[in-house]
């Protein structure tokens, strides 16, 4: 069964879905873009999302083609007509279609494009029993992280790289220190202190970091925001990743390594439960 998605203020299946070969999304990745999951028919963070998607819009002089209450309606109606239960909304702005040229084009309307992933048991995953596996890389992408850019191909470098070595995702380091996973925010627990990357450009502000940090404080467990590094990560007693499509999933595996026991570790599972039913409640 084809999905209805939607482009440019139309519900369409998606074989009728169609964007310019002149979208600057397609020839110089300037475009953004976020996901929102979606658990029981309800999205998860959708106000943190749009909060971030406005902020990467104005940091690259965009607009938006639609108010933050238009995309919600539109996310609900896609969710709606797909029968989404669990899974994922992609939404993804670009400058729009205008003859190629370094500069931003003139009065270009932009380009808008939403469609969900079903994903039953999304929070269920296996993972989250089993851990996953990570190994580490350089981490070489731009300086400018904090905007959420669909230029994703080091990420997706990173991802295969990992797969080729048999693990399920990949740590980037600069500098020694560990920046955050291919697609997910990076995390250690040291003597039951929660330790992760303090905010800047060299990291995406994950809306699903902000808010297990949230609830760690509220949970009187001590955090920490600052940059650690690789051999840190190898010495803690757990590893964690977050991001909204993976919710909080432990890392049980560092360069073929183990972490602690080498088995998910209870701050983690603990964090993954309190954000899951936190979230569920607050979900809309
Ligand atoms: N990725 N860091 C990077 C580089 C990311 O791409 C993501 C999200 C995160 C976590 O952010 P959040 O908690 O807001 O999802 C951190 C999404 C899920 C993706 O690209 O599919």
């Amino acid at each position: 069964m084809s999905r209805i998605v939607y482009v440019n203020g139309s519900y369409l299946p998606e074989e009728d879905a169609t964007i310019s070969i002149f979208d600057r999304g397609f020839l110089f990745a300037d475009g953004v873009y976020e996901v929102t999951s979606v658990l029981d028919g309800k999205l998860l963070d959708f106000d943190g999302h749009a909060a971030r998607l406005e902020r990467s819009l104005g940091e690259l002089e965009m607009t938006s083609p639609v108010t933050r209450d238009e995309l919600l309606e539109i996310h609900r109606e896609l969710v709606t007509r797909n029968e989404i239960g669990d899974g994922l909304v992609y939404l993804q702005i670009t400058r729009g279609a205008a003859d190629r040229d370094f500069a931003y084009p003139e009065g270009a309307a932009p380009s808008i494009v939403l469609f969900t992933q079903a994903k039953p048991g999304l929070a269920e995953s296996p993972k989250a029993q089993e851990g996953m596996k990570v190994i580490s890389i350089e981490d070489q992408r731009w300086g400018r992280r904090d905007i959420k850019t669909v230029q994703l191909l080091y990420p997706s470098m990173g991802k295969m790289a990992a797969k080729k070595a048999g693990a399920d995702d990949a740590w980037m380091i600069e500098d020694g220190f560990v920046t955050e996973g291919t697609s997910n925010n990076a995390y250690i627990v040291k003597d039951g202190k929660i330790i992760t990357r303090h905010l800047g450009n060299e990291i995406l502000h994950g809306i699903t970091r902000a808010a297990v940090l949230r609830f760690a404080r509220e949970a009187q467990m001590q955090v920490e925001e600052r940059s650690f590094t690789l051999a840190e990560a190898m010495d803690a007693d757990e590893a964690f990743i977050t991001s909204a499509s993976t919710f909080v999933m432990p890392v049980v595996e560092i360069d073929g390594k183990p972490v602690g026991s080498g088995k998910p570790g209870q701050t983690a599972l603990r964090l993954r439960d309190i954000y899951l039913d936190e979230s569920r409640k607050a979900a809309i």
